[in-house]
């Protein structure tokens, strides 16, 4: 069966990364709407009209689950996707039960793009686990800028991240929760910067066990295979191919940083 991964842009590269591992004889389709990233900064409604346009093109292709691998479009579209569409579709959760099942009482940071800190569904993700006290939320909106350019590590990273974490307490944090999908190709310089204890957790393996248990994953594929598009745009330029496999290779750095 054929298995969509959708994103604003290559932050869902890590959603799937972690899929081909665990699913190594699957036919996948990655779709990044590189025409309109960044998600995170623009209105819920504009963001939802390129989810809807997203989807309608996936649909197309005959897939039979997508996996929302953006948390931004998880929180603005992912309701409206499933009252339209009949087939599993998976959507991102920041791991914030992971975190505080792990570590009780202790405090939280999840990081993540404007529109995810201020929606609703995080907001409810809080209530429903009585995180009122434990979470703080933290928009991180030039990482995805700096993702897009590959420029994964740099001193200009490190100054941005170093100015974004400096006024929070760390000993009373256990954990900081990646609740943007494009903030696993910055594990390494997180891990400098933070205290030793607080760990980096993603919500990846989350997501890929909720594929696995929504969809009929019996029928495996002949043979995998992976194909590319840019919003719609069949992606078969070598250059092109060169990027992503250079994403896919930064992701292969970043798997065991905890
Ligand atoms: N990768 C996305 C997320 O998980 C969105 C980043 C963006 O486009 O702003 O939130």
């Amino acid at each position: 069966m054929k298995i969509a991964f959708f994103d604003s842009g290559m932050g869902g590269l890590s959603v799937l990364h972690h899929a081909r591992k665990i699913l190594p004889q699957e036919e996948f389709i990655f779709f990044a709407d590189e025409d309109n990233v960044p998600y995170g900064t623009k209105s819920p409604e504009e963001v939802l009209r390129f989810v809807d346009a997203a989807f309608k093109f996936l649909i197309a292709q005959k897939v039979s689950a997508i996996v929302v691998a953006c948390n931004t479009a998880t929180s603005v579209a992912v309701k409206a996707m499933r009252e339209k569409y009949s087939l599993p579709i998976i959507g991102m959760e920041p791991a914030l039960k992971v975190a505080l099942d792990t570590f009780p009482n202790r405090k939280v940071l999840v990081a993540a793009t404007a529109i995810t800190i201020t929606g609703k569904k995080i907001r409810r993700l809080i209530e429903r686990l009585h995180a009122e006290n434990f979470a703080e939320l933290r928009a991180l909106p030039r990482l995805v800028e700096f993702a897009e350019r590959q420029e994964f590590k740099s001193a200009a990273v490190e100054k941005y991240l170093r100015g974004e974490l400096k006024d929070y307490d760390f000993e009373k944090f256990s954990s900081l929760v990646l609740g943007c999908t494009h903030f696993n190709y910055f594990k390494d310089t997180f891990r400098e910067i933070l205290p030793a204890h607080v760990k980096i957790l993603d919500g990846n393996a989350g997501t890929v066990n909720e594929l696995i248990r929504r969809a009929d994953l019996k029928e495996t594929a002949a043979q995998s295979s992976l194909e590319f598009f840019y919003s719609g745009r069949r992606v078969t330029d070598t250059a092109e191919l060169a990027r992503l496999e250079k994403f896919l290779r930064r992701l292969d750095e970043m798997e065991a940083i905890e």
